[in-house]
C-alpha cells in the first residue's frame, strides 16, 4: 500500500477511534476541583458555567432536599425527588446525581429510561418489585426490601412497583449530573404526538387512546 493511502487510513482510524471513547463513558471527567453551576447562564455544551470560586461557600456543597418525605397523592402514588445539577449545582461536571423515591402502598415509579445514565438504587423501607427490560424485551425484575440494591444499565426502561403493605423509600443514584427522564406514558400520552401515530402503534381505536390521553391532563 501506498505511504499516503497507509497514513490517510490510520488518520481515518484514530478519528473513529477518538469518537468511539465518549460513547463508553459516562459524563466527562472534571478538570478542576470543582465548578458549582451558575444556573442563571446560559447552558454551555456539556454542563453550566462555575460559579466564581470567590463566590463559593460551604452551603453549596450540601443539599438537604432528601429531608422531607415526597407528597405521593397523585395518580402514580409516586414521588420522586432529584438532586441533580438543576437542584444541587455543585454536581456540575462532577457526574453523579441522585434520587429519592417515595411510593405509597400500591403506587408505582412508571416505567421510563434515563437516557444518559445508568441506575443504582438502594431500598431503605418497605417492600418494592423493581424491573427493567432489555432491548431484546427480555424483563428482568426482582421483589426486593430494605438494604437491598439493584441497577439499572443505562437507557433501559425500568419501574418500581411498592407491592407492600406500607409506604416504601428508596435512594437511586446516577453516572451523571443530570441523567434525564423519558417516563413512557408521559412521553407518549401527554406530548403533543398524534393520535393517528398512537392508534397505529398501539392498534387500537381513537377513543381508547383519548381515555388514556384523559387520564395524563393536568
Ligand atoms: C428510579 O427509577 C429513579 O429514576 O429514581
Ligand atoms: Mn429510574
Amino acid at each position: 500500500m501506498a505511504a499516503p493511502l497507509l497514513l490517510d487510513l490510520l488518520c481515518c482510524l484514530t478519528v473513529f477511534w477518538l469518537l468511539l471513547l465518549p460513547s463508553h463513558s459516562a459524563d466527562p471527567d472534571p478538570l478542576q476541583d470543582f465548578c458549582v453551576a451558575n444556573l442563571s447562564a446560559s447552558v454551555s455544551l456539556n454542563g453550566f458555567p462555575c460559579k466564581p470560586a470567590s463566590e463559593v461557600t460551604s452551603d453549596d456543597f450540601f443539599f438537604d432536599g432528601f429531608t422531607k418525605e415526597g407528597n405521593t397523592t397523585n395518580p402514580f402514588g409516586s414521588f420522586l425527588r432529584p438532586a441533580n445539577v438543576l437542584t444541587f449545582p455543585a454536581l456540575n461536571t462532577l457526574g453523579i446525581a441522585m434520587n429519592r423515591v417515595d411510593i405509597a402502598p400500591g403506587g408505582i415509579n412508571p416505567p421510563h429510561s434515563h437516557p444518559r445514565a445508568s441506575e443504582a438504587g438502594v431500598v431503605i423501607q418497605g417492600k418494592l418489585l423493581v424491573g427493567f427490560v432489555t432491548t431484546n424485551n427480555v424483563f428482568y425484575s426482582k421483589v426486593l426490601t430494605a438494604g437491598q440494591m439493584f441497577v439499572v444499565p443505562r437507557g433501559l426502561v425500568h419501574f418500581q412497583l411498592n407491592v407492600g403493605d406500607g409506604n416504601a423509600l428508596a435512594y437511586t443514584a446516577f453516572n451523571s449530573h443530570l441523567p434525564g427522564a423519558a417516563v413512557l406514558p408521559l412521553n407518549l400520552f401527554a406530548s403533543s404526538i398524534p393520535n393517528d401515530v398512537l392508534t397505529k402503534t398501539f392498534q387500537v381505536d381513537a377513543d381508547i387512546i383519548d381515555t388514556i390521553k384523559s387520564k395524563f391532563k393536568s
